[in-house]
């Protein structure tokens, strides 16, 4: 696993936008991800090309009470007074799921994280797919992460009134469970 470069925002690009929907992120937001510093977006790579990407990336505390809606006491307590990052995705190609890619990828980025010293937890959004199923569950719970609160479609909210959903063929009715880990 390596930090993404620049040259590699076309195809993370193109993988997000098949596991989640169309203008889920745009080239160019994933090439001023990479070129922050503050954000963590990684790539691991094999002979066909790009096989996961996983996004931390650094937030303001308005955005979380806003789009995950965590307690501003919690937001405080939990974060220590320092940077917070937004797990924002985690995906492997499709013809490597299931042997353990994003559980390790995940376990080194948080590693990173821990080491770095200046964030001081991270909030995610865990995609709960209409049939009831939430694909990084049993990953996020190997990690370390706790489970904070339901939230009813906050896809839906007419800030992401373009995004569309694989499953829902449309703008995203999805629910979500929203999960924090201290680093
Ligand atoms: C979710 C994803 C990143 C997991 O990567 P991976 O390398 O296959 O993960 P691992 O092999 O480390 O772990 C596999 C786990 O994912 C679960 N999983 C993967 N896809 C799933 C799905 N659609 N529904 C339910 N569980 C799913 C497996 O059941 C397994 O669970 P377990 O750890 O409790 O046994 C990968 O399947 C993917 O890219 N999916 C499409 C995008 C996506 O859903 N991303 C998460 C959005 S929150």
């Amino acid at each position: 696993m390596r930090r993404a470069k620049v040259e590699d925002a076309a195809a993370i690009d193109k993988m997000t936008v098949e596991c989640f929907g169309d203008s889920y992120l745009s080239v160019k937001e994933i090439t001023d991800y990479i070129l922050d510093d503050w954000n963590r977006l990684y790539v691991e790579e094999d002979e066909k090309g790009l096989a996961g990407a996983i996004l931390f990336l650094r937030e303001d505390k308005s955005l979380f009470l806003e789009d995950m809606e965590i307690d501003s006491d919690d937001y405080d307590r939990l974060s220590r007074g320092k940077a917070v990052l937004h797990h924002k995705f985690s995906v492997i190609r499709d013809d490597l799921r299931g042997k353990g890619l994003m559980t390790g990828m995940l376990n080194d980025a948080l590693s990173e994280a821990e080491k770095d010293g200046k964030y001081g937890v991270l909030f995610t959004q865990g995609w709960i797919q209409p049939d009831g199923t939430v694909p990084m569950e049993g990953i996020f719970d190997r990690a370390g992460y706790v489970k904070y609160k339901r939230q009813k479609s906050p896809w839906y909210k007419p800030k992401f009134f373009d995004k569309t959903c694989v499953l829902c063929g449309g703008r995203c009715k999805c629910d979500a469970m929203v999960y924090y880990r201290e680093l």
